[in-house]
C-alpha cells in the first residue's frame, strides 16, 4: 500500500515536471533574409543549431531576399502566437506596419544583423555588428596599402540594405581623407557570387581590362569571389596587380588569400545565435535593461592571419 502510494506520487511528480518542461519550451519565429551568401548560410545554420541546443521550437522562414516574403512570415508568426519574433530584414524601410501589428499582439520583436529605419519603440533591440565600422576598416586598410593613391571599383550589396548603405558610408568617410583615392565605378552585385562576377565583367570591359584601377572594394566576400573569377578569366591577377578588400571573412576568401588572390577581409561573425538567443530568452525571463543596439565586434584579417582564422573556422 505504502509502495503504491509512493509510486503514485512519483508519477504525479513526473507528470508535473513534464508539464513544466512543455510549458517552458519557447516558440520563436525567425524571418531570415535568404541564402544569398556563404555568410548568410553559416548564420542560418548557427541559428538552427543553437535553437536545438536550447530546446527552442524555431519557426525558420527564408525570405529569398524579398521583403514581401518577410512581411508574410512575420504575420504568420503573429497568427501562430509565437513567444518572440526575430527579423533579419532585407532592407531598412517598410517595417512600421508589421512591427505595430506584433506590438499590438504583445509579441516582442528582435532585429538581428541588418537594421530597420522604424521607430525603436517598435522592437526590443538590435543584435548586430557595426557595418559602418566595417567600411571604415576596409577604407583604412586600402589607404595604407595604396599609400593614399588609388582608383577603386566598388561592388555594392543589395540596394536599400543596411550593410550596403553603411559599408559604403564608412568606406567613403575614411577614403575622403585621401584626395587621391577615388571610387571610379560602383554598382550593386546583390551580395551574390554571380552578381559580383557579372558586375566585374562589365567593369573589366568598360575600363579596358581594369586599366588605371588599383583596387576592388566589395561589400561582401561572395561578390569578391565572383570578381576574382571574372578577373582571372580575363587574364588579370587579383591580389597581386589589383588590391582586393571586402567584408565577411568566409572560409573561401581566406583560401583565396592563401592562394595569393585576395588581400583583406573584415570579418562579420556568423556564429552569433548564442548572443541573439541570450537576449531573446533573457527578455522572455523578464530582463528589460537592454540597450537598443547589442554590438557584435568585427575585425580585419589579411594573409598574415588567414591560415589561423581558416583553422578556427574549421575550414
Ligand atoms: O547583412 C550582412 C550581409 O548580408 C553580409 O555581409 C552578406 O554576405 C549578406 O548577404
Amino acid at each position: 500500500m505504502r509502495t503504491s502510494k509512493l509510486l503514485g506520487s512519483l508519477a504525479a511528480g513526473a507528470l508535473l515536471l513534464l508539464a513544466a518542461g512543455a510549458a517552458s519550451a519557447q516558440t520563436i519565429g525567425f524571418s531570415q533574409v535568404g541564402s544569398e551568401s556563404d555568410w548568410r548560410t553559416a548564420f542560418s545554420a548557427d541559428m538552427k543549431a543553437e535553437a536545438q541546443k536550447r530546446g527552442i521550437d524555431l519557426k525558420f522562414s527564408d525570405a529569398q531576399q524579398k521583403e514581401e516574403n518577410q512581411l508574410k512570415a512575420v504575420r504568420s508568426f503573429i497568427a501562430q502566437k509565437v513567444d518572440a519574433i526575430i527579423i533579419a530584414p532585407v532592407v531598412v524601410t517598410g517595417w512600421d506596419q508589421v512591427l505595430k501589428e506584433a506590438q499590438a499582439a504583445k509579441i516582442p520583436v528582435f532585429i538581428a544583423d541588418r537594421a530597420v529605419e522604424s521607430d525603436p519603440s517598435l522592437f526590443v533591440t538590435r543584435i548586430a555588428a557595426d557595418f559602418n565600422l566595417e567600411g571604415r576598416l576596409a577604407g583604412a586598410w586600402l589607404a595604407q596599402a595604396s599609400k593614399g593613391n588609388c582608383n577603386v571599383v566598388e561592388l555594392q550589396g543589395t540596394v536599400g540594405s543596411a550593410p550596403a548603405i553603411e559599408r559604403k558610408k564608412g568606406f567613403e568617410a575614411v577614403t575622403a581623407l585621401f584626395p587621391n583615392i577615388k571610387i571610379v565605378k560602383s554598382q550593386s552585385g546583390d551580395f551574390t557570387t554571380s552578381g559580383g562576377k557579372e558586375v566585374m565583367e562589365s567593369f573589366i570591359k568598360a575600363t579596358d581590362g581594369l586599366k588605371g584601377i588599383c583596387a576592388v572594394w566589395a561589400h561582401n566576400d561572395n561578390m569578391q569571389l565572383g570578381a576574382i573569377q571574372a578577373m582571372k578569366e580575363a587574364g588579370l591577377h587579383p591580389g597581386k596587380d589589383i588590391l582586393m578588400v571586402s567584408v565577411d571573412g568566409v572560409p573561401d576568401i581566406f583560401k583565396a588569400m592563401l592562394a595569393g588572390e585576395d588581400n583583406a577581409s573584415v570579418e562579420l561573425k556568423s556564429d552569433i545565435g548564442k548572443y541573439i538567443y541570450d537576449v531573446v530568452q533573457g527578455y522572455l525571463k523578464g530582463k528589460r535593461d537592454y540597450p537598443k543596439w547589442v554590438l557584435i565586434p568585427s575585425d580585419l584579417h589579411t594573409p598574415a592571419d588567414a591560415a589561423m582564422v581558416l583553422k578556427m573556422k574549421g575550414g
